[in-house]
């Protein structure tokens, strides 16, 4: 693999709580435009392994490179601003605020942040106005355009904070569990949202999720995590084949297509 085919990559990352290591010794990677599903029972340690790479956490070993720069010691926001989206397990937006004003917030964050100069001027309120347009359709949010973000739907939530994300123009997108706690349409409609998602924009993913049909409707690559060790990585296929996995994670189940 050449050294521009890999977007992020962790390379021997640690993490311990006190006396527990959570993460030992993680090798990941995430190629461009690639979407990379890190599967592992609860308490694995996959919220802590995205937190490591995201920044929010330090990893106490181990090195991240993101676009081929060290990024291991840099704060959260830095990575963002490097091209770092990250939803989380409960969805982050403002809840008093109508759904329109939130994208207008992502948006405006992100015109600043590439004229931290010029500010606002930088990007005309009509050029705003019409990306959150975009927005809305893309996330199939219209007809709640005017809502508040505190009344909406689970899924519907789940949908502003993507769409907030996306505002932000990420390479590669964190989704920690972005079907927990949805009934199974809102599962399959996040599935299409972020397959459309993925078709529209070059942008590469990594999630975890526990749903397997989420899994495999969406993984070019499946990492499995058990115990803080990456126990195996592979195509869906080599994954569902795979003895160990099996063994560990997936059970006896014939097929989780
Ligand atoms: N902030 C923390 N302090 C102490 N222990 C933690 C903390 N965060 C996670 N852990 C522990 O680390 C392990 C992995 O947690 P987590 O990364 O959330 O796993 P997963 O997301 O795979 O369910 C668990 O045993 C959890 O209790
Ligand atoms: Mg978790």
């Amino acid at each position: 693999m050449s050294a521009n085919a890999t977007l992020l990559s962790g390379t021997g990352l640690f993490k311990a709580y006190g006396k527990i290591d959570v993460l030992r010794g993680v090798d990941v990677t995430v190629g461009p435009d690639e979407a990379h599903v890190v599967i592992g029972p609860n308490g694995a340690g996959k919220t802590t392994l995205f937190k490591v790479l995201t920044g929010e956490v330090s990893t106490s070993r181990g090195r991240i490179e993101f676009q081929g720069e060290d990024v291991t010691r840099l704060p959260a926001h830095q990575r963002v601003h490097r091209g770092f989206g990250r939803t989380f397990q409960v969805a982050r937006v403002f809840a008093k605020l109508t759904v329109r004003d939130n994208l207008q917030l992502a948006c405006e964050a992100r015109s600043r942040r590439r004229n931290p100069v010029a500010g606002l001027s930088a990007q005309s309120a009509g050029a705003i106005e019409d990306e959150i347009t975009a927005l809305l359709a893309e996330a199939g949010l219209q007809r709640q355009a005017d809502a508040i973000a505190g009344t909406l739907a689970y899924g519907d939530r789940k949908r502003l904070e993507l769409a907030m994300v996306l505002a932000l123009q990420p390479a590669l997108l964190f989704l920690d569990e972005p079907t927990a706690g949805m009934s199974s349409a809102e599962r399959r409609s996040t599935v299409e949202l972020l397959r459309a998602v993925r078709q529209r924009r070059r942008l590469a993913m990594l999630l975890t999720e526990h749903d397997m049909d989420v899994v495999f409707g969406l993984a070019d690559r499946i990492s499995v995590l058990h115990y803080g060790e990456l126990i195996a990585s592979g195509t869906p296929e080599q994954i569902r084949a795979d003895p160990r996995v099996r063994e560990v994670y997936l059970g006896d189940e014939d097929s989780h297509a």
